[in-house]
């Protein structure tokens, strides 16, 4: 792991928490089995979601779960999706590429809107951009206030690019030491990502951390870090040492962060009063069999109160786990089978 510097925070801890009740809504049947990386929730309620071994979008509808994935559009010159993030209502930027599952890299990586908007009777496509010189393209982000502009995390390079929405043009936004890859080849940096209330909040995978910094968007239109500010560290995944890392992440109304973790689990990282953070353990588990396996992203639901209250994840075993967040509950400990190769 690469030391950095980081603000010096009063207190890091993790804990195990009342677990919530988590139950698998859908398991990519063999041999299609889709290495999910990503989802999305439309104001519909439907969850869309990206694979990084399918050239296919898929959507699931959670209120009839019987009905399975159905396929929405599938891109050509890839065989694999990653990020995926809503730019406008029900327009979504997605990354395509061709996805190297054992280097964790990817070749001709592509930005797309997908605009599904009932308006179009097909899925309104567009090509914006192969994005030169990342080694691939994982979360995405919108920069809040410019729907033409998303950061993407480039795991393989430890840096974030932003993207230009209309002209395709990129830049590399943010190269911090807390976003860095420390090795060649599968090694992975910087993974998931999100602007909020004037942060950029970002996992890497490597380094085991979650992390923010403050940012702002200049008057040329690029995001940078705030002043000289330097990143806080948030979170370190626990126990060390066991392939355990933060992935893709979502916040509460209250803007906690849920964080997918691997290897089975979701990390809640709250801000305590004295401004520390704490990070507990709140679905599945780090530690022995988990109903989650190799969760890949996290996001909430949309549409009615119930379905803003439960979190659905992705995961590199094909698995939509739904986890319903609005009363604690024993967790399950349904038995986790091999361990399923994954795109990071
Ligand atoms: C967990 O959720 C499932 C599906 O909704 C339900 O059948 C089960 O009773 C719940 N378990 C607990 C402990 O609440
Ligand atoms: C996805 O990857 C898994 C594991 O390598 C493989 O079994 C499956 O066939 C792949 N699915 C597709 C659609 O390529
Ligand atoms: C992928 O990118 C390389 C390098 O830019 C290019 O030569 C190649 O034609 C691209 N392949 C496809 C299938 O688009
Ligand atoms: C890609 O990287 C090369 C080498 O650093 C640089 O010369 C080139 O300008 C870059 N291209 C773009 C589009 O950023």
């Amino acid at each position: 792991m690469k030391l950095f510097a980081l603000l010096a925070l009063p207190l890091l801890s993790l804990s195990v928490g009342a677990l919530y009740n988590a139950t698998v809504v859908y398991q990519s049947p063999d041999p299609l089995h889709l290495l999910f990386e990503d989802l999305v929730a439309r104001a519909s309620g439907h969850l869309l979601l990206t694979a990084c071994n399918s050239s296919t979008l898929h959507s699931f509808d959670p209120s009839r779960s019987e009905t399975g994935l159905t396929p929405i559009h599938t891109f050509p010159n890839c065989d694999g999706l990653m990020g995926i993030v809503e730019i406008e209502p029900d327009v979504f930027a997605v990354a395509s590429g061709f996805i190297d599952l054992i280097a964790k890299r990817g070749a001709n990586m592509t930005v797309w809107t997908v605009d599904l908007n009932p308006s179009h009777s097909a899925p309104l496509v567009r090509k914006v951009a192969v994005v030169p010189n990342c080694s691939i393209l994982d979360g995405f982000s919108t920069i809040p206030g410019s729907p033409h502009l998303i950061l993407a995390a480039d795991p393989g390079e430890g840096v974030v690019w932003q993207i230009n929405l209309v002209t395709g043009a990129s830049r590399i936004a943010f190269d911090d030491p807390s976003m860095s890859v420390d090795g060649p080849p599968p090694a992975l940096g910087v993974n998931g990502i999100h602007v909020r209330d004037g942060f950029l909040y970002y996992s890497n995978s490597d380094a085991t951390t979650f992390s923010r910094i403050p940012v702002q968007l200049n008057a040329n239109e690029d995001m940078v870090r705030a002043g000289n500010a330097a990143a806080q560290l948030m979170s370190t995944a626990q126990p060390a040492g066991f392939d355990h890392e933060y992935d893709g992440f979502d916040f509460d109304a209250e803007g906690r962060v849920w964080a997918a973790t691997h290897t089975g689990a979701v990390t809640l990282i709250t801000q305590r009063g004295d401004g520390s953070f704490e990070a507990e353990i709140v679905a599945g588990s780090l530690v022995g069999p988990s109903i989650i396996e190799e969760p890949s992203s996290a996001q909430f639901g949309r549409g009615s109160a119930k379905q803003a209250a439960t979190l659905y994840v992705t995961t590199a075993a094909g698995q939509l786990l739904a986890v319903d967040t609005s009363a604690g509950a024993p967790g399950s400990t349904e038995k986790c089978h091999v361990k399923q190769p994954r795109c990071y």
